[in-house]
């Protein structure tokens, strides 16, 4: 396998890109994707970060790469950029101010800046250690796709009614059947479902969640399966400039889109490769999809499902 040259590994839907990424995004056709999902090194040292740069120096060249991603969208489609913060000396500086203006300045409009929250990483000791970044979701014009159906999760309580006083709606259902809007504070918890069920055995305390590999920020497949659901249809497009070991392109094929990933890191895209392969025959280890991260106590009347919707069940 040559990895070597752009476009050689084409999986079915998925295609892996090998090289840099404005010298590969460039090759791609204009309004092409309905949804560009990644996350950019945050320049902070990484193994895969060859060269740390200025912040000035940085933002000029993800300025370039913005373009791109701005260029290759089509109209009405979606930018999710997931970002955490660039940090040196100690001094934090959130990157999601630095890309809100650089994509708002491309005519993208802003629609939500979700809070991801997890339950790992590094632990500082002069300041508040960070357990949080977020994902700005963009869209290129306001004619843009929201499918929030595919992406309710469930109500913690929907045996929750209205208020018997409330005209024409006393004391029915006050959910939706089809369970709640996930909301913009966005947390997939491995960590708890292994405490319950802890049938997978790694041996790093980081390293708890199923999908874990070498790569040391890799996208929870889960993360993107909400955008990729809300936000494009069966046969899209999905881009990740930035594919690492090939989540958005799981994500993707998964949902029956089409993926394609760019990343420079050969080792990384052998891994991508390999887990769409694991994908293909049904083997590759994920969270499950929507899984409750928190359990309510069920003997309590709100937590049970009203009998108005066990029909419709
Ligand atoms: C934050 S990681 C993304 C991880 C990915 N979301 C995943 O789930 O594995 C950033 C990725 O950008 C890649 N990268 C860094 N500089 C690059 C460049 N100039 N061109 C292409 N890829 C690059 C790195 O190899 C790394 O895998």
């Amino acid at each position: 396998m040559n990895l070597e040259k752009p476009g050689d590994l084409t999986l079915d839907a998925g295609e892996l890109i090998a090289g840099d990424v404005l010298k590969s995004i460039r090759k791609l056709p204009d309004e092409h994707f309905q949804l560009v999902v990644s996350s950019p090194p945050y320049n902070i040292g990484k193994s895969y970060e060859r060269d740390r740069q200025t912040l000035k120096e940085y933002a000029a060249w993800q300025r370039k790469v913005c373009r791109e991603v701005a260029r290759v969208l089509k109209p009405g489609g979606s930018v999710c950029w997931q970002v955490g913060s660039h940090v040196r000396d100690g001094v934090v500086f959130p990157l999601d101010f630095m890309f809100y203006d650089l994509f708002s300045k491309l005519g993208l409009k802003l629609r939500n800046r979700i809070v991801w929250r997890f339950n790992f990483g590094l632990h500082a000791d002069r300041r508040f250690s960070g357990r949080y970044e977020t994902v700005l979701w963009f869209s290129k014009g306001d004619d843009y796709k929201f499918n929030l159906d595919p992406v309710r999760v469930p109500q913690l309580y929907p045996g929750k009614r209205h208020a018997a006083s409330k005209p024409g709606k006393g004391g029915l259902p006050s959910g939706n059947p089809l369970g709640k809007n996930p909301a913009d504070y966005w947390e997939f918890s491995a960590e708890r479902d292994f405490r319950e069920n802890p049938v997978w055995d790694f041996p790093n305390v980081k390293a708890k969640h199923p999908e874990r590999t070498e790569h040391p920020c890799q996208f929870p497949i889960e993360l993107v399966e909400r955008c990729v659901l809300a936000l494009t249809d069966p046969g899209d497009r999905v881009l990740d400039p930035f594919v690492g070991t090939g989540a958005s392109v799981i994500a993707a094929i998964k949902h029956a889109r089409q993926g394609t990933g760019i990343d420079r890191d050969a080792r990384f895209l052998e891994i991508a490769q390999a887990r769409l392969a694991q994908l293909n025959a049904g083997t590759l280890p994920m969270r499950e999809l929507g899984k409750p991260v928190k359990r309510p106590d069920t003997s309590t009347k709100v937590a049970q499902v009203p009998e108005e919707w066990l029909a419709t069940r």
